[in-house]
């Protein structure tokens, strides 16, 4: 693992797609390759690993070094949430801020028993909706994206949760195809890339799709038109979070006026705001 670990971190790779160093990187590679995932630390701690293993998990480190391709997609696995999705280069590598708010219940800022029905916005994966679906036993979630690719492996999540009764996907131009019904809760992490970054991104990010980013010269186009019309599509007590990543600071810039609650990840990040109907009625952005 150590060896792993110190390759990563020669090679200068870019982490950030599920972990944020070599070391948890390599233990994440390690535990995967030896099947050893869903062990608790100390039924394996004094484990050895087999020879086999062991060029198993050097192959997959020096691909992960010559490609730059997230670890992810190397694996087709995501933990988001504290679940594992499947995944692949169709849909951008789960890491939104919302998973660990999720995970948190959203506490102690949305009462989730209250929540009906939900519409993950910019869906990907699905991995949004799914999560919010298994927090909260009854929620109804719909699972929206212009990309039909990402709407696949948002099909595959689905059917490996069991959730199809209640997560439904749906390709749609931000609001564009959805039902005029009113959610509780909007959950989106749209695309926020200005432009003049798309070309600085890590290698890593050349494997994603570039929908996923290109967020208009400033990064804020789909967010501004989500603050739009949200409210249209909510219930009066709902609530819109949306994730802003690095380009929440231009948010504020551009209205500075305006009442932003920025909730505080696991990772002490305040990069998602929290936004009811009732506010995106009365402010016109
Ligand atoms: C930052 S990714 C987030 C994906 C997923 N929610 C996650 O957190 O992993 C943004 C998503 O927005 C989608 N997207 C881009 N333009 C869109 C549009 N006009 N309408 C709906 N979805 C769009 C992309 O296909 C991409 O899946």
């Amino acid at each position: 693992m150590s060896w792993a670990a110190t390759q990563l971190d020669q090679a200068d790779v870019f982490f950030g797609h599920g972990c944020n160093n070599a070391r948890d990187e390599a233990i994440w590679a390690t535990l995967h390759m030896t099947g050893l995932m869903d062990q608790e630390y100390h039924e394996i701690a004094s484990n050895r690993i087999s020879e086999q293993d062991y060029s198993k998990i050097r192959n997959l480190i020096e691909k992960r070094i010559q490609t730059r391709q997230p670890l992810a997609y190397l694996i087709r696995e995501a933990w988001f949430a504290g679940h594992r999705f499947y995944i692949d280069e169709r849909a951008i590598v789960p890491r939104s801020h919302l998973g660990d708010l999720i995970q948190d219940g959203l506490e102690p800022w949305v009462d989730t028993t209250t929540l009906e029905r939900a519409l993950d916005l910019c869906c990907g994966s699905g991995c949004i909706a799914i999560a919010l679906a298994l927090t909260c036993p009854n929620l109804i979630v719909d699972a929206s994206d212009l990309d039909a690719s990402a709407l696949e492996v948002a099909r595959i999540n689905i059917d490996r949760f069991q959730v199809e009764d209640r997560v439904q996907v749906i390709q749609s131009d931000l609001f564009q195809n959805l039902p005029t019904c009113r959610y509780d809760l909007i959950a989106s992490n749209p695309p926020y890339i200005p432009a003049d970054e798309l070309n600085e991104l890590p290698e890593e990010y050349l494997h994603e799709p570039s929908l996923a980013f290109a967020g208009g010269e400033d990064g804020l186009k789909f967010v501004l038109q989500i603050l739009i019309r949200a409210a249209d599509y909510l219930s009066d007590q709902g609530y819109l979070l949306i994730e802003l990543g690095n380009n929440a600071d231009a948010l504020e810039s551009a209205y500075p006026d305006f009442p932003f609650l920025w909730l505080t990840s696991r990772s002490e990040e305040s990069v998602v705001a929290l936004l009811s109907k009732d506010e995106l009625q009365r402010y016109k952005f």
